[in-house]
């Protein structure tokens, strides 16, 4: 709108801007999809700004690869406002462009394996392609992340004397408190695929969506996962749907300074910055379902080997298989991860890591932003 009068524009003029043909938009007409709803003064149809709106959601969701139908149930959903689906939409770009990162890597990685002469096995290479991160990564957890006792006992001390416990983004069953009734629930088949025999029952869903009423459980947990979740807003209020109590292991980057916190994003993989760019911060997600902060501090002998549990043994990040098991690692993609790696080894082999981070050795435990979140 300028001055009070809507800008209409003329099919033509909508085509040259959006980047698609005139027969696509009069075939979106047709069947419905995007109507041009207003006249031109000499009675030609044209699009008003909502119709344009509409088109440009349309065309984002066919970009990201939704059939039209899907796309038809999508823009009508009268529950999903334009911010709504801003959002949405900014979640599956961001899952995509992960996914591409995860695939260049298992691609390097075949090729690594080819020019070495091994063949990897006909399902190791159809899990490349197409799968989610977790079915991409996944299978290279276990190798190093396991229950650390010590931060385990946080958390089972803030589930408080719940009885039924709800483990969402549970992974491979980590943290899951032992004398409990546990209910998992875990989007990745590859993940739910190594739960140890034994493990508590899990359910395929994601935390947006959670297949539970009101108040079914007594507490809900999310242990290292909300920051892969699509819409972790609307998945900690599905927590808080399903569960009296909330408790949540997240890191908080919400201060100038978090970069710069940790030696290994500071001084050697700053890329993890852009990881986090329009990710709701701590406090949000906090304000969200009424939590209280604690902070955490990391053991120099952490058990789990997540992204900073390496703070004080900084050989272990040369370590292919440490790495793999980390996602941010995948998410940078190829090139900052040789670079990062390279730029560590040579300075803990000249000694100026040890020079930069002297006073590191004598500390027990770190504080590096990871926070329990209580509701
Ligand atoms: C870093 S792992 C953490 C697993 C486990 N909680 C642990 O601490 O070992 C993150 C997990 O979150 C899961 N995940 C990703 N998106 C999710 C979503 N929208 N809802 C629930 N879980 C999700 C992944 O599949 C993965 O298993």
């Amino acid at each position: 709108m300028v001055g009070g009068v809507e800008e209409l524009l003329t099919v033509g003029r909508v085509a040259e801007l959006a980047g698609v043909s005139v027969r696509t938009l009069h075939h979106y007409d047709e069947i419905g999809l995007v109507h041009p709803s207003a006249r031109t003064a000499a009675g030609y149809r044209a699009y008003s700004a909502d119709d344009v709106e509409r088109l440009t959601e349309v065309l984002a969701y066919r970009r990201l690869g939704f059939g039209l139908r899907e796309i038809a149930d999508l823009v009508d959903d009268p529950a999903t406002d334009a911010v709504a689906h801003l959002r949405r939409l900014r979640g599956l770009l961001l899952e995509q462009r992960d996914r591409a990162a995860a695939t260049v890597s298992a691609i390097d990685r075949e090729l690594k394996a080819r020019s070495m002469g091994i063949r990897t096995t006909s399902e190791e290479q159809l899990r490349v392609f197409g799968a989610q991160l977790y079915e991409a990564i996944g299978s290279a957890y276990p190798a190093t992340r396991h229950t650390e006792p010590r931060i385990a006992a946080k958390v089972w001390e803030a589930l408080g004397d719940a009885r039924t416990v709800l483990n969402v983004g549970a992974g491979t069953g980590n943290y899951e408190p032992p004398d409990r009734d546990v209910t998992a629930v875990e989007p990745s088949a590859i993940m739910r695929a190594q739960r140890p025999a034994g493990a508590a029952r899990c359910v395929a869903a994601s935390a947006e969506a959670l297949p539970f009423e009101d108040q079914s459980f007594d507490a809900a947990m999310a242990f290292s996962t909300v920051h892969h979740w699509q819409d972790p807003i609307a998945g900690l209020r599905e927590l808080r749907r399903v569960a009296r109590r909330v408790v949540v292991f997240t890191h908080d980057s919400s201060d100038a300074g978090w970069l710069h916190r940790f030696w290994l994003t500071r001084d050697y993989l700053p890329e993890v910055g852009d990881l986090v760019v329009g990710r709701p911060l701590v406090d949000e997600l906090a304000r969200s379902i009424g939590a209280r902060i604690e902070p955490v501090l990391i053991p120099w002998d952490c058990a789990d080997g997540f992204f900073e549990a390496f703070w004080r043994r900084p050989e272990a990040y040369l370590e292919e298989h440490v790495r793999r098991a980390v996602s941010i690692w995948t998410r940078v993609g190829p090139d900052a991860e040789r670079r990062a790696v390279a730029g560590l080894a040579e300075d803990l082999s000249s000694g100026r890591w040890a020079e930069r981070n002297r006073d590191l050795v004598d500390l027990d435990a770190a504080e590096l932003g990871l926070r329990l979140l209580v509701a």
